[in-house]
């Protein structure tokens, strides 16, 4: 009777491991980078954009600075055929082909579904065909889900959202092919407590983000807390990014983007990546800023300081240094100060600027700088 045993251990042993693989923290170690049709396109998204869009990333800086998903969000969906399996719409065609090309360019690419009968915006939703679509999606070869709760709410009670993103993930996992999964489900049931056990790569802690600096602070400055559920693997997700939508000034966006790098959030771009001007693709690609959120530990940065509209933001990374983040969330031009004895540093310290890029000096015990409106300073201090 050893022959069965050893095969039965063997395959058991194959489960285990692929499951742990499936939320194995080298799938999404650092926060997903890349760019999500959503926020600029909605529902007019078609397989051209996201081609161009495909094609921006590998030829304009952004490849290089660590974006590498293509993802496409919601209303690709046509119908299902005589198998039950779901097909693209007219503006999508042949999806094995938008995919290669895709991965023609050195990128990755994600797909969109929910677990309800319909989607956010009223396609065809995953509810009954959860491994059918997941190995659609294998077989297209998509690298990525974002699995967005919506219409689920009409055939399923609150509790039930573990089991039910569970159940998704263990489809994905039954392909065989490494798929981040991502968690679109608006933080209901304090998500980041059990989202890692679901096999979630990454999950939203909130409603939707908007292009407007109220909604995006709000969102942002919110995150507080949350941070010791992110890791390696497993992120708290605040949504994409706006920067380049045109409903924020300059100095909103590097708020924006400074904050989102201290929160370790993923940094999926929501804009029109074909047309975007050079003072957007400089902030979406500064590489010291875009290495804070990338950083090694993956620790989330939180508030260290408040007064009134000014706060003070610390995330630790893994050379030692602190990544630091001088928010002014006033109406009007405001010194920040960072208390160096807030984060621990009880010596003086080196300051840098690293939307400039500038070195600052040496600094005894506290750093101050002139915020902008809605502005932000992003340092780091070693
Ligand atoms: C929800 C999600 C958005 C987007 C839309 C698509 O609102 O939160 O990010 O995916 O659905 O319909």
């Amino acid at each position: 009777m050893k022959t069965p045993n050893l095969i039965f251990c063997a395959a058991f042993a194959l489960v285990v491991s692929s499951l742990a693989d499936a939320a194995d923290s080298t799938l999404a170690a650092t926060p997903p980078m890349g760019w999500n049709s959503w926020n600029h396109f909605a529902c007019k998204v078609t397989a051209a954009d996201v081609r161009a869009a495909a094609d921006a990333i590998a030829s304009n800086g952004m490849k290089d600075a660590g974006y590498t998903y293509v993802n496409i969000d919601d209303c690709w969906q046509g119908t299902r055929d005589e198998q039950g399996r779901i097909q693209p719409n007219a503006k999508f065609g042949d999806m094995k082909a938008l995919v290669d090309y895709v991965h023609s360019k050195g990128l990755k690419i994600g797909i969109y579904s929910s677990p309800g009968l319909k989607t956010c915006a009223k396609y065809e939703g995953s509810y009954g065909h959860e491994e059918q679509d997941a190995q659609q999606y294998a077989n297209w070869g998509f690298d990525y889900l974002k699995y967005d709760w919506c219409s689920a709410e009409k055939v399923y009670q609150h509790s039930q959202l573990p089991e039910v993103y569970r159940k998704m993930h263990d489809a994905l996992v039954k392909t065989g092919k490494p798929i981040v999964f991502s968690l679109c489900q608006y933080g209901y049931e304090l998500v980041w407590r059990w989202g890692t056990s679901v096999g979630g790569n990454l999950w939203r802690t909130t409603e939707d983000i908007n292009d407007h600096y109220d909604r995006m602070s709000v969102i942002g400055f919110d995150q507080d807390g949350l941070e010791p559920f992110a890791g390696p693997g497993h992120w708290n997700d605040p949504d994409m990014l706006e920067v380049g939508n045109g409903g924020m000034n300059h100095d909103e966006y590097l708020t924006h983007m400074s904050l989102w790098a201290l929160l370790a959030a993923p940094l999926l771009a929501g804009n029109d990546l074909s047309t975007m001007s050079p003072e957007t693709l400089d902030i979406l690609t500064n590489k010291e800023v875009v290495a804070v959120d990338q950083d090694a530990k993956g620790i989330q940065g939180h508030r260290i300081s408040q007064e009134g509209p000014l706060e003070v933001w610390a995330k630790p990374l893994a050379d030692g240094g602190i990544a630091v983040g001088l928010f002014n969330r006033g109406e009007s031009k405001n010194s920040v100060t960072v208390n160096f004895k807030d984060m621990g540093v009880k010596r003086s310290a080196r300051v840098r600027d690293l939307w400039s890029h500038k070195d600052l000096g040496s600094f005894s015990a506290n750093y101050t700088a002139e915020v902008p409106r809605h502005g932000a300073i992003l340092l780091k201090v070693q």
